[in-house]
C-alpha cells in the first residue's frame, strides 16, 4: 500500500479500533501518508503490534489501550494523544463490537447486552467526539470519520440498529460542529474480509452475500482505505454530514 496522493503530514489522527481488521488499514493508511497516529484499542496487545508495525516502517505512531463506552478511558485516551503529539485534527470512529457479537433477535436480546453493545457501537464515537472536538478546534478544524455499515440499510437486527444510528449521528454532528470547521462524514462499507466478518458471517451466506454484489467479490480492508484518507483531507473541505457507501454496489442508494 503507498500513501495514495495523500498528504497529511503535520496531522495528528486517533483511529479507534485500530488493533486489526480495517482500523488497522486505516491507521497504516493515514501513517504513510505522513500522519501521527494515535492507534486505539481495547485489545492492549492487538493496538501494540499494529503501533510496532508502523514504527518499524519509520512512520509515527503511538499505541493506546481504551475502552471508548468509558468516558474516562476516552478522556485518557485524548490527553496521551495530546502530550505525545500535542494536538488532534483528525478522529477515525471504528472501533465497534463486531466479531464477538452475540446474535439473536432485537425481541429477545438480553437488555443488559443490548445497552452494553449501544454503549460501545452507537455512543463510543459520540463519547470519542465529545472528548477531541474542542481540541480540533483549537488547532482551526479538523475532521471525522464514522464507521458505518450497509448493514444500516438492510435487515440485520441490532447491529444495523446502531449502524443507522451512527449514520444519524454524524448529520447531527455535522451541524453541530460545522462552524468550528470540524466535518464529520461517514463509510458504509459492505462485506469485508477481516478476522472478525469471518467469525460472525457464516461462509455460505457470505457466498451469497458476495454474488449478489454488483462488484461479486468480497471486499478488503485496503478497498476503504482512500474513501476514508479523501474524506479526512482538505480535498474534501466542503462535504460534510454525507455517509459513502464503499460496498462493490450491494446497496445503490437514491
Ligand atoms: N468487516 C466487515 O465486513 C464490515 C462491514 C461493514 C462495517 N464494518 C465495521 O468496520 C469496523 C471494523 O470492523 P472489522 O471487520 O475490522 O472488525 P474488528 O473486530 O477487527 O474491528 C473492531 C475493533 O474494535 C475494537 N473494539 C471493540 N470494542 C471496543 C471498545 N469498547 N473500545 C475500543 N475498541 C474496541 C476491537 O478490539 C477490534 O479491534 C467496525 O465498526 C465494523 O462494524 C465491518
Amino acid at each position: 500500500m503507498t500513501n495514495l496522493g495523500w498528504d497529511f503530514s503535520g496531522k495528528v489522527a486517533i483511529v479507534t479500533g485500530a488493533g486489526g481488521g480495517i482500523g488497522r488499514a486505516y491507521a497504516l493508511g493515514l501513517a504513510r501518508a505522513g500522519a501521527q497516529v494515535v492507534v486505539a484499542d481495547i485489545d492492549q496487545r492487538a493496538c501494540e503490534l499494529v503501533a510496532q508495525e508502523i514504527l518499524s516502517q519509520d512512520l509515527e505512531a503511538k499505541a493506546v489501550e481504551v475502552d471508548i463506552s468509558n468516558p474516562d478511558s476516552v478522556t485518557r485516551m485524548v490527553g496521551i494523544t495530546q502530550e505525545v503529539f500535542g494536538g488532534v485534527d483528525l478522529l477515525v470512529n471504528n472501533a465497534a463490537i463486531f466479531g464477538d457479537m452475540k446474535l439473536d433477535f432485537l425481541i429477545t436480546v438480553d437488555l443488559d447486552y443490548l445497552k452494553g453493545f449501544l454503549d460501545v457501537n452507537l455512543l463510543g464515537a459520540l463519547l470519542c467526539v465529545r472528548a477531541t472536538y474542542k481540541a480540533m478546534e483549537s488547532r482551526g478544524g479538523g475532521a471525522i470519520v464514522n464507521q458505518s455499515s450497509t448493514a444500516a440499510y438492510l435487515y440485520s437486527g441490532y447491529y444495523g440498529l446502531a449502524k443507522a444510528a451512527i449514520n444519524s449521528l454524524t448529520q447531527q454532528l455535522a451541524n453541530e460542529l460545522g462552524s468550528m470547521n470540524i466535518r464529520v462524514n461517514a463509510i458504509a462499507p459492505g462485506p469485508t474480509l477481516t478476522e472478525a466478518s469471518a467469525k460472525v458471517v457464516p461462509p455460505d451466506y457470505m457466498q451469497s452475500l458476495v454474488h449478489s454484489l454488483a462488484l461479486p467479490r468480497q471486499g478488503l480492508p485496503e478497498d476503504l482505505v482512500g474513501m476514508c484518507l479523501f474524506l479526512l483531507s482538505d480535498q474534501a473541505s466542503w462535504i460534510t454530514g454525507h455517509i459513502f457507501n464503499v460496498d462493490g454496489g450491494q446497496v445503490m442508494r437514491p
